[in-house]
């Protein structure tokens, strides 16, 4: 039999069955000497789901995020991140499924000698999308998230509330299929945490896949989404809200 041609996009056209987005089967990650940050952990979300994680500190929500972009790679079990097995896609296949997923890190990791507008424009760059577009993007999202007199400050100068929604409009900028924001309003007032709030669900209503790890009950008590708890590591309860 001949094998199938490759596509242009092999990354946009594959998908698991039933439309998931993410796939984790029996995952677990110890560091070493004895530490088990995640224990036999099997969840899948949805294509355009909305999901949140949540758990006390230490419980394994950011080393969840990690393994799910390659990061960090899992002990043992499977990951699979629209369709792929993300730990052994290599190269241009893994540098592809990468721009496709736009992350917001707990500890930012903005670039601080660079401007605001840099650092979010960094994610459409790579891209290759036009310098007109990065503009118009970049200044509607700090208008968004209520930033836009620091377009040309150097994030290094920035509040800490002020950075995390640098590193927010950073990951959403280049529409990616899969969003992953850790703490997102660990550091904002109620106004502003809406503000970032709405932003998200722009980005879903348009077709993001997005997982959020958050303390904020504010963020998830309302609204129709799945919420997955861990504790210690396992997962201690999945449910969905129905206010
Ligand atoms: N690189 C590492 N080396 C050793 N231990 C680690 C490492 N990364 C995480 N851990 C441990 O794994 C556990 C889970 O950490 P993780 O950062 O995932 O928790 P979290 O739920 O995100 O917590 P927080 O709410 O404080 O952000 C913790 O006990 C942490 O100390
Ligand atoms: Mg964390």
């Amino acid at each position: 039999m001949s094998r199938p041609v490759p596509t242009q996009d092999p990354v946009e056209t594959k998908k698991l069955p039933g439309n998931t987005m993410i796939e984790m089967i029996k995952v677990s990650r110890t560091y070493v000497p004895d530490i088990t940050a995640l224990s036999d952990i099997s969840f899948a979300v949805d294509t355009g789901e909305l999901f949140f994680l949540i758990g006390r500190s230490g419980a394994g929500k950011t080393t969840l995020l990690k393994l799910i972009c390659n990061m960090d790679t899992p002990s043992k079990g499977l990951i699979e991140v629209a369709g792929h097995n993300i730990n052994n896609l290599k190269g241009n296949k893994l540098a592809h499924l990468r721009q496709k997923i736009g992350v917001a890190y707990q500890d930012f990791k903005l670039l601080s000698d660079r401007t605001v507008a840099e650092n979010i424009a960094i994610a459409m760059e790579v891209s290759y999308k036009k310098a007109s577009a990065i503009r118009l993007r970049v200044r509607d999202l700090l208008d968004q998230l209520q930033l836009a007199d620091k377009h040309d400050t150097l994030t290094g100068d920035l509040s800490r509330g002020e950075q995390q929604r640098v590193a927010l409009a950073r990951s959403v900028a280049n529409s990616p299929r899969l969003i992953l924001v850790d703490e997102p309003t660990g550091n904002l007032d109620a106004t502003t945490t809406e503000r970032v709030m709405e932003l998200l669900n722009r980005s879903n209503k348009a077709g993001a896949t997005i997982v959020i790890a958050t303390h904020d009950a504010s963020i998830y008590k309302d609204g129709n989404h799945r919420v997955m708890e861990l504790r210690n590591g396992k997962i201690h309860s999945l449910s969905r809200n129905s206010r």
